[in-house]
């Protein structure tokens, strides 16, 4: 944690699930993981295929001290599906980063990986960072998908305009961890902190 920063843990009790999807800005989530657990917050982390093939899941698992879920068929809990369990469960739920297929596939209606279907599932509200190539972000089709998924009460962090990994500069950078942390921060403050076991009214 940054010195001058509040070191309370403000996210004590507080039950946060982190989606990483299959683009570069993956090793910057482990920032954000590790933030959250520093101030507190449990964490869950939920993997795509392809994030995968960008960060190791055991970067996560140690971070968060808890198994990272990659598939929609390893069960954790006999009585119920991991997606419904680990989703009512939550009182926010972070996609990031948000890559233009999973954020299509969300406003689709699609559910064939983990991510798209707890993102689906969740009674929490749900957050995005996307980050990808300027042109995928200003591609029609991607911002239509990203206005029918604000208009659904989706919220969106950023992209920010910069340096993307194709050595491009443009519209497309996910926002820095610190940001998305701080905003994380603010959302969870405006909802309230009831156990988290307690299925949560959706509040997009
Ligand atoms: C090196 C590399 C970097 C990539 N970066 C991004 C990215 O930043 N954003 C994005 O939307 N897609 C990116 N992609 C493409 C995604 O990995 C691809 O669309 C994948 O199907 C996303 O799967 P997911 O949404 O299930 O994680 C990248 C691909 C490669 C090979």
């Amino acid at each position: 944690m940054p010195s001058g920063d509040d070191p309370s843990p403000k996210l004590k009790g507080r039950e946060i699930i982190v989606a990483v999807c299959g683009g570069i800005a993956a090793y910057k989530v482990a920032d954000i993981v590790s933030t959250l657990v520093q101030l507190g917050a449990g964490v869950t982390v939920a993997m795509t295929a392809e994030a995968q093939k960008f960060v190791a899941p055991l970067t996560f698992q140690a971070l968060s001290a808890r198994p990272v879920r990659t598939s929609i068929f390893e069960l954790s809990d006999s009585s119920d599906p991991q997606h419904i369990a680990l989703t009512e469960r939550a009182d926010l739920m972070l996609v990031a980063p948000a890559t233009n297929n999973t954020i299509a596939k969300v406003a689709s209606g699609l559910t064939d990986d983990l991510v798209s279907l707890m993102v689906c599932a969740a009674a929490c509200p749900v957050v995005f960072a996307p980050a990808m190539n300027h042109r995928m972000w200003e591609n029609p089709i991607a911002q239509e998908n990203v206005a029918k998924l604000i208009g659904l009460g989706y919220r969106f962090i950023g992209p920010e305009p910069g340096w993307l990994a194709c050595r491009n500069v443009g519209l497309g950078r996910m926002t820095e961890p610190k940001e998305i942390v701080a905003e994380l921060v603010k959302m969870l403050g405006e909802t309230d902190s009831s156990p988290a076991k307690t299925p949560k009214k959706i509040n997009r």
